[in-house]
């Protein structure tokens, strides 16, 4: 059975088509990149998936289970965790708060508790902070973890957004364009790093990305997309010499350079 399956999924914003008609099945453990022009519908396909919009028509399951229509939150729980195309960190919180308050979040702790600090509170919040520090550990972040995110390094602040995902033991692992912003060594490291993360936390990873370096080189599958619709699905070989693939995504007949 596979982990993901988005079957004949359509989105509509008013009028316009964003999504059309799209199918998508990913297998236990895999890497796949999904990427497409500008205004393709990929971070649409992202916000469906993990509950943010309710598909127009057809159907998204998760584990077997039907999740289209499901809140992010429910979503979320179940194990499906993401990164944001524009970063999403709380700013006010330091690196080691953020990664603890999301989890408090999926747990159903609210405001109120977590100021009352009740018992059951407590005994969760150990496991939160041990969770926290461990990430960090692992992602190499802990020097930063009273940093206020805002103060860190691009490469560094989408690391910590990693973290915050992965904090929540996801099966599957939402990336929405971690490369975007990085200078050349960080897009290296973050290359290693989604390789790590994946085999280390047995993960499946479904990533967006423009940065062709990145998708070639980890991703074992791709899925292209333009004005909403698959046009492409293959290899990184078979993309790159994907003919409708170069006119659609560089507009031109020039070969797709990793
Ligand atoms: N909340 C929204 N309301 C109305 N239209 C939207 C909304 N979000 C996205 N769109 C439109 O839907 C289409 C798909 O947008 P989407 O953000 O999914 O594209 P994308 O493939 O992620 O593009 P990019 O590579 O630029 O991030 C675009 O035409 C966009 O303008
Ligand atoms: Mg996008």
């Amino acid at each position: 059975m596979a982990l993901l399956e988005v079957k004949e999924v359509t989105h509509f914003f008013g009028g316009l088509r964003a999504v059309y008609n799209l199918n998508l099945s990913l297998e236990n453990g895999e890497l796949v990149g999904l990427i497409g022009p500008n205004g393709a519908g990929k971070t649409t396909m992202f916000n469906l998936v993990s509950g943010f919009y309710r598909p127009t028509e057809g159907e998204i399951r998760f584990n077997g289970k039907d999740i289209s229509g499901l809140r992010p939150h429910q979503v979320t729980s179940l194990g499906i965790a993401r990164t944001f195309q524009n970063i999403r960190l709380w700013n006010s919180l330091s690196v080691f708060d953020n990664l603890c308050i999301s989890q408090h979040h999926l747990l159903g702790y609210g405001f109120l508790q977590s100021v009352l600090r009740t018992p059951k509170f407590r005994s969760s919040e150990r496991r939160v902070k041990k969770t926290a520090e461990e990430m960090l550990r692992m992602l190499g972040l802990s020097h930063y973890a009273l940093e206020f995110p805002k103060n860190l390094p691009y490469g560094l602040q989408r690391r910590v957004e990693i973290g915050r995902a992965l904090s929540l033991r996801p099966k599957l692992l939402l990336l929405d364009e971690p490369a975007a912003g990085m200078n050349p060594g960080e897009v290296d490291e973050l290359i290693d790093l989604i390789r790590w993360i994946r085999d280390e936390f047995k993960l499946t990873v479904l990533l967006i990305e423009h940065h062709m370096r990145v998708v070639m080189n980890i991703c074992e599958r791709i899925k292209v997309v333009d004005f909403g619709e698959t046009i492409a699905d293959g290899s990184p070989e078979q993309i790159r010499q994907n003919r409708r693939v170069i006119q659609a995504y560089l507009g031109e007949e020039e070969p797709v350079n990793a």
